[in-house]
């Protein structure tokens, strides 16, 4: 059984108040609910530069919530201006990261084998390893989503030493259904995650495989959330614009745990 897993991707919004304070709401909001992390794991992503006051909000609330990153440097430090290593998200607390979002490869440009660089990097660390794969519209339209997330997944895990399946986390995300309000119905999503999980399978053994958790991301909302994620594939979510309102996060959290 593996355990539900959410994340919260906070992306370019907030400010440092605001990111406090909603750290703050979800981490009550869950505890009212009593979710602890022996039934859901709850992640959130704040820009770099809230990481830290996030992180002790979370620490002095002795909160379930987990903190991550949104990217990192593969190198763990040296001349990279403008970036951020594997040890300084540690350093600050982080212990998950997302690796390879789709506004990462597809508007910063990432190509695959930095996105290979930042999953060896990211597992390497200890860090727990979101890895965003996704097929675009047109991808989707010429039937070959199955295909991008298959390319996308053995790039960047080739070679990869994946010692703690926990520690990966692939999370499918359709270009498409990304902050537009579209989503793939729950039995196109479990398709998509029914095919990553057998590449996985291939990639790290079967056992491995059945261990890695699977999340479903674009326009996820309290009111799909629970379809979603009651897929036999789907192993939770990850939260764009939902996640900015510590309501509708924590309901989308709560369509997560186990009945
Ligand atoms: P969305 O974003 O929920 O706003 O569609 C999801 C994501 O980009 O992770």
């Amino acid at each position: 059984m593996r355990r539900p897993i959410v994340g919260g991707n906070w992306k370019m919004h907030l400010t440092r108040i605001g990111a406090v304070r909603l750290a703050r709401e979800v981490g009550e909001g869950l505890r009212a609910h009593d979710v602890d992390a022996a039934r859901l794991d709850v992640g959130v992503f704040p820009p770099f530069v809230y990481l830290d006051s996030v992180g002790t909000t979370l620490s002095d609330d002795r909160s379930p919530l987990e903190l991550g990153a949104q990217d990192l440097h593969p190198e763990p430090e040296g001349a990279f201006t403008g970036e951020v290593s594997a040890p300084m998200l540690l350093d600050v607390g982080a212990r998950a990261v997302l690796v390879g979002h789709s506004e990462r490869r597809h508007v910063i440009g990432e190509p695959e084998s930095l996105i290979r660089r930042k999953t060896h990097a990211a597992l390497a660390a200890g860090l727990r390893c979101v890895l965003c794969v996704g097929e675009l519209l047109d991808e989707r339209d010429a039937g070959t989503t199955n295909e991008v997330n298959e390319r996308q997944l053995r790039s960047a895990l080739e070679g990869a030493a994946v010692r703690d399946p926990d520690m990966l986390v692939i999370a499918y995300e359709p270009v498409w259904a990304i902050g537009t309000g579209r989503t793939a119905t729950p039995q196109d999503a479990q398709q998509a995650h029914a095919h990553i999980r057998r590449v996985l399978a291939d990639v790290l053994g079967t056992d491995a495989a059945a261990r890695v958790r699977i999340q479903y991301g674009g326009s996820v909302k309290p009111a799909n959330a629970k379809e979603l994620f009651s897929q036999p594939d789907i192993d939770g979510g990850l939260i764009g614009g939902a996640s900015l309102k510590a309501e509708d996060f924590v309901a989308i959290c709560l369509a997560a745990v186990p009945r």
